[in-house]
């Protein structure tokens, strides 16, 4: 697992929602990822949770607050707000947004808030009802407007039994957003870049369709790096499992006709293209329009060509960046440069899918960059997440904006 967090040093401040045994897990997950921790905790939290869970998991003390530790807090709270390189209120309650609202500090972890400059995320859990207060939403966009930062929470069944938002983001996304705040290189301020992602699903009938095995995780991982660099990012995306970096502008499609036309109408507006995913070249001549019933003994299928869409993209090229990619089982080179060349690319990323370290469901890449230039550059085995950076790093290097 990459030490994303290596060296950093997070403040993790838990106040007293139901919620609050979920910072545990948001905990581990940090410390796993090479994260310092320190824990600081409402005297409500500590109601709902031990600090002993935090205080055994971190290996630090956990700092929480109570009348009779007035005094430490008092120095404490500087300590603390100095040592952070981000500070994340997880859950936070209606009555902490207020107070931080207000600038109220009349307990550690508020006055933690108002001491430190590091950059503080909230992540606010709560009923619907209270989370939709006007009251409630008026102080989010002051704290907002004041430059702090909200991690939007998901909808669901609350622990109140309701169902609507408030519950607390998933711990994946929180993630997300602290490593979009950590590092925040904005290299990509002022740039557009179309993301196509995941398979297309070409329907035979309602309820059959042909497909590939392409999950998503590398156009996604790209799409989450564009928006963590600044860039606008429109993420066209095929059916998959998985959830939408928070910022895109996600456009699904199912087949390869609907990626076409949608890709066609972004693409103006886009300064650099990312087309990872995986198009069937074919799709059914005519869909049945009721399922196909069993009878003979065999049937055939008549597929026809779809359109090629990078390939259309590469004609009508103006000012944007093309980067394809070229998942191979065999002379990975010969046919990445074809392509690149074949397509009017700029870049082609080259890989090998035969391997089940860096295959299409696997959590890590490895390949090689070929640029149109003649140079080519490969990048090992590494994170999706980490693999994204890397080809966005030399996208970056070689293009110049005005
Ligand atoms: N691509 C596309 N539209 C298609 C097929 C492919 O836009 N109908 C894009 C893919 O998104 C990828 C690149 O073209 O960025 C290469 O895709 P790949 O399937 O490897 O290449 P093909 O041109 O389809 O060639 P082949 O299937 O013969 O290997």
């Amino acid at each position: 697992m990459s030490k994303i967090f290596k060296d950093k040093n997070i403040l993790i401040g838990i106040s007293g929602g139901i919620a609050a045994y979920k910072s545990a897990d948001l905990t581990s997950r940090l410390i796993k990822l090479g994260a310092n921790i320190k824990i600081i905790m409402t005297a409500n939290a500590t109601k709902l949770i031990q600090p002993l869970t935090f205080q055994s998991l971190t290996g630090n003390p956990v700092y929480v607050d109570t009348f009779q530790s007035t005094e430490r807090w008092d120095i404490e709270h500087i300590a603390l707000a100095k040592w952070a390189d981000i500070f994340v209120i997880a859950p936070a309650t209606a009555n902490v947004i207020g107070k931080a609202a207000s600038g109220i500090a009349d307990d550690l972890l508020t006055t933690t808030i108002l001491a430190t400059e590091a950059k503080t995320l909230f992540a606010p859990a709560m009923n619907t009802v209270m989370y939709q207060k006007q009251i409630v939403q008026d102080n989010i966009n002051k704290l907002k407007n004041l430059g702090y930062a909200f991690i939007p929470p998901g909808r669901g069944r609350l622990a109140c039994g309701d169902w609507g938002e408030g519950k607390l983001a998933d711990v994946d996304v929180i993630i997300q957003h602290i490593e979009s705040h950590l590092y925040s290189s904005k290299d990509m301020e002022g740039l557009r870049v179309l993301v196509t992602a995941g398979p297309t699903r070409e329907s035979i009938d309602p309820v059959r369709y042909i497909t590939n095995r392409s999950s998503g995780k590398m156009g996604y991982a790209i799409a989450e790096a564009c928006i963590q660099r600044g860039a606008v990012v429109d993420l066209v995306t095929g059916p998959t499992s998985l959830q939408a970096p928070a910022g895109a502008n996600v456009f699904p499609v199912e087949s390869a006709m609907d990626m076409y036309q949608t890709v066609l109408k972004l693409y103006d507006k886009a300064d650099i293209v990312f087309k990872s995913a995986a198009v069937a070249d074919y799709r059914i001549k005519e869909m049945a329009s009721n399922k196909i019933k069993k009878g003979q003994d065999s049937i055939t299928l008549e597929l026809v060509r779809n359109p090629d869409i990078l390939m259309e993209l590469g004609k009508r090229k103006t000012k944007q960046i093309l980067v394809g990619f070229a998942a191979e089982t065999e002379e990975l080179e010969k046919h990445a440069l074809k392509k690149l060349n074949r397509k009017n690319l700029d870049f082609i990323l080259g890989n090998d899918v035969s391997t089940k370290e860096s295959g299409f469901q696997s959590d890590a890449n490895q390949g090689i960059l070929f640029s149109k230039d003649g140079s080519t550059i490969s990048i090992p085995l590494m994170t999706k997440k980490e693999f994204a950076h890397r080809i966005i790093d030399e996208v970056m290097k070689k293009v110049k904006f005005d």
